[in-house]
């Protein structure tokens, strides 16, 4: 699990540090950098919550804690300061408006 959670993160940051994240890329497209954690569809098999039908004002406001560092977290806080606003109103749109 620790494997998969580092193997994860690395991956978040090779796409962070490659520009392949950035503002105006889909919704779908910036979730599928979460899946390593939080599962495919966002529904979680490990130790990170499951993001699928979560209301998308609170996933909205739980991205902006993390990265105001107002909510603690053990990474996600790390996680949330790679995406701007447009990010995560796209994220945050793509995970509440699952089924
Ligand atoms: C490396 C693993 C990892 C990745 C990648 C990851 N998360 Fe998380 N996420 C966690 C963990 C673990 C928690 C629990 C809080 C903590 O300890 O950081 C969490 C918590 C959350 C929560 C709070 C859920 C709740 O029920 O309150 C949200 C929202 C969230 N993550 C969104 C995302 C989004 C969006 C992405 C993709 C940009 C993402 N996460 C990528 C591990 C991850």
């Amino acid at each position: 699990m620790a494997q998969n959670l580092l193997k994860a993160a690395s991956i978040v940051a090779a796409m962070a540090l490659s520009g392949a994240v950035h503002a105006g890329a889909s919704g779908a497209m910036l979730g599928n950098t979460c899946a390593g954690c939080h599962g495919t569809h966002g529904v979680s098999a490990g130790a990170a919550p499951s993001l699928k039908g979560l209301p998308t004002d609170y996933l909205k406001q739980a991205m902006h804690d993390f990265k105001s560092d107002k909510r603690p977290a053990t990474i996600m806080n790390r996680i949330a300061k790679g995406y701007s606003d447009a990010d995560i109103d796209a994220m945050a749109a793509y995970f509440g408006g699952m089924k």
